[in-house]
């Protein structure tokens, strides 16, 4: 196997060189031993008093490089606020959050924006691509963000099977595509952590799988991607399933033998 230059991009991006030097030949096995995620004792609540409301009770949890994990909940379950916890979107009422070496707990408002900057790709469930730029265009934006170029922005779009799209507006594009735009423009940072929520919540099931599947490759190399989603299915294809409930991390499973997202069925 050899070490795709992801792998040595990400790991670059560690402290120290010496310990996570990359050999071509384990280079993977290696990523997948750098613990990425971790939460100590994260609780958030919503609102004050009777109109509190508690949106993850004590989640302690470590997610390792290189993994495609799955959290599975129900509506209201705590999904959503987990995303934007690891996100350094939202600071936990209590507990610990860091994330590729980066202390969010303590981190102010400008390392959380930088954090955001350079370490992280989003995808949501609406695309929020900008409407009046091209598919090129608007990887092209995130792209300058980082000091990226257009050539890595084609790149990016290529690599989610788009390069034959990248001139066409949002509106041409089906909500697949247009999904897979929002991907291409979360992996032109290179970033560790991938995090898409409900990523196929609108779409039906061959263009979902077909976003599935520009998901997992992204997961090639040491990245690791975070999927949440109410959709059972999906878990099929995870290396990892986190279940909550309530709150409440209530399941944690390796999966022995994920499909390919081309079999997710739904
Ligand atoms: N900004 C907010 N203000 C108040 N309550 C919130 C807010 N965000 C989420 N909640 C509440 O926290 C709980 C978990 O929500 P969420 O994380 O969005 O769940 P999920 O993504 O699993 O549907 C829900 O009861 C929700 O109503
Ligand atoms: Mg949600």
């Amino acid at each position: 196997m050899t070490a795709s230059p992801r792998v040595h991009s990400f790991l670059s991006l560690r402290g120290d060189p010496m310990k996570y030097q990359p050999r071509h030949d384990a280079a993977v096995t290696l990523a997948e031993d750098i613990e990425l995620v971790r939460l100590d004792g994260v609780a958030k609540s919503y609102g004050t008093g009777d109109l509190e409301v508690d949106a993850l009770r004590g989640i302690d949890l470590t997610v390792a490089a290189g993994q495609f994990v799955v959290v599975l909940g129900p509506s209201g379950s705590g999904k959503t606020t987990l995303m934007n916890l690891i996100g350094g979107i939202e600071p936990p009422t209590s507990g610990s959050v860091v994330v590729a070496g980066h202390d969010l707990t303590s981190a102010d408002d400008k390392a959380l924006t930088e954090y955001r900057r350079t370490q992280l790709g989003f995808v949501f469930q609406f695309f929020n691509l900008v409407p009046t730029l091209t598919a090129l265009e608007n990887v092209a934006l995130v792209a300058e963000l980082v000091g990226a170029s257009e050539a890595l922005a084609r790149e990016a779009l290529t690599e989610v099977g788009l390069g034959e799209r990248a001139d066409h507006f949002p509106s041409a594009l089906s909500g697949g595509e247009q999904q897979r735009v929002a991907i291409a423009r979360a992996l032109v940072k290179d970033p560790p952590v991938l995090l898409a929520d409900e990523p196929t919540g609108s779409l039906d099931l061959d263009t979902g799988r077909q976003v599935l599947a520009a998901l997992h490759r992204a997961r090639d190399g040491g990245r690791t991607v975070l999927l949440v989603t109410h959709n059972s299915a999906i878990a099929a294809m995870a290396d990892r399933v986190l279940r909550l409930g309530s709150g409440s991390l209530v399941g944690d499973e390796v999966v022995a033998h994920p499909v390919p997202p081309e079999e997710v069925h739904w």
